[in-house]
């Protein structure tokens, strides 16, 4: 079995990708709960934690049962990283990842993120400082290259495991399709087929059903996948690929009562970290990818949307369960 660092890392792993707003405490909890094997936060700048900004303190606060937990971070200058990733480590994570994949102007143009990908010896030292100064494993999220001319994923992925981390993952885009187009996961077949490579590689972009799951899977042999917009709304994906991959059929989809059910778990999970009415306005996201099949669903739809308190939202509900929870 594969490993990160004393990890194990089961067979065709399932991760919660980290997800800026979306990938808090109360939504990974719910993704662990439906069966994700490895779940990280949000990116944490680390020219904020040096300054110690409570917001992204507070990023990386987590429960034991979200074991095993990444942090990630993200930056641009190798003191700043190390001294952050100093700080991340004292949170007593399982693992540290290292973002080099977000396409996001302000950071990327800053030479963060994805525009690492632009200065590949930067990268490459602000990791193995990294890997040499905290005990955690370290690992790599990162993407294609920053333009289809410049697709050096697959000898980066040989560079990262010959500098020591443990595990990579590699969303199939550029930097320059942000999210455009359809994720291209023909490069990470390539670096799964480098037989000098050992290191655990996930594959993510596109991922939104059991079967897509699964296809990818065989056709692209990496050790996991890790789902991101997929699992916005809908943190039982996990559940649903896990059942397909094991059992090779789908389990039926969700009730109306049942998503209903999600929802109220995930806004009561938020309340302790973001209050009310913030748990309930920051569950706007996840609520839209919910109830899409209803017929006649419009004006209700825009009422959940526009709930501003829980009782409102709860009433929402409760008209959405006597209307379609049959
Ligand atoms: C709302 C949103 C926020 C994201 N924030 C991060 C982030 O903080 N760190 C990161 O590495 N990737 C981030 N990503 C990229 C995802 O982790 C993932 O690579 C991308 O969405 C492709 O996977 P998917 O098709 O399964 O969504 C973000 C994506 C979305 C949609």
């Amino acid at each position: 079995m594969k490993k990160i660092g004393s990890i194990p890392v089961p067979k065709e792993a399932l991760l919660l990708a980290p997800m800026e707003d979306v990938s808090d405490q109360a939504f990974r909890t719910l993704c662990k709960e439906a069966g994700a094997d490895f779940v990280y936060t949000e990116f944490v700048s680390s020219d904020a934690l040096i300054r110690q900004i409570p917001k992204s303190l507070q990023k990386m606060h987590y429960r034991e049962m979200e074991r095993p937990f990444g942090i990630q971070l993200y930056g641009n200058d190798v003191d700043v990283m190390a001294e952050a990733a100093d700080i991340a480590s004292s949170q007593n994570p399982d693992i540290i990842d290292l973002n080099f994949g977000c396409p996001v102007k302000k950071i990327a143009n800053r030479g963060g993120g994805s525009g690492m990908l632009r200065d590949l010896p930067k990268l490459l030292e602000i990791t193995k400082t990294i890997i040499k100064r905290v005990p955690q494993p370290v690992t790599v999220k990162t993407r294609l290259g920053w333009d289809e001319k410049e697709l050096v994923v697959v000898e980066l992925a040989e560079a990262l495991q010959d500098i020591g981390v443990q595990a990579l993952t590699v969303h199939g885009r550029t930097r320059e399709q942000m999210y455009t187009g359809e994720a291209d996961w023909s490069l990470i077949g390539k670096i799964k087929e480098n037989p000098r490579m050992h290191i655990p590689v996930f594959g993510n972009g596109d991922v939104t059903s059991p079967k897509r799951a699964r296809e990818y899977f065989d056709r692209y042999g990496v050790d996991g996948i890790m789902i991101g917009r997929g699992a916005i709304g809908n943190p039982s994906i996990f559940r649903f690929i896990r059942h397909y991959l094991e059992m090779g059929e789908e389990l039926p989809a969700l009730t109306v009562l049942e998503q209903i059910d999600q929802m109220k778990r995930f806004i009561e999970h938020s309340i302790p970290l973001k209050g009310l009415p913030g748990a309930v306005l920051h569950a706007r996201r996840h609520l839209a990818n919910n109830f899409k099949s209803l017929p006649n669903f419009r004006n209700l739809r825009i009422q959940m949307l526009r709930a501003s308190s829980q009782e409102e939202l709860w009433q929402v509900f409760d008209e959405i369960a006597l209307r379609y929870g049959v």
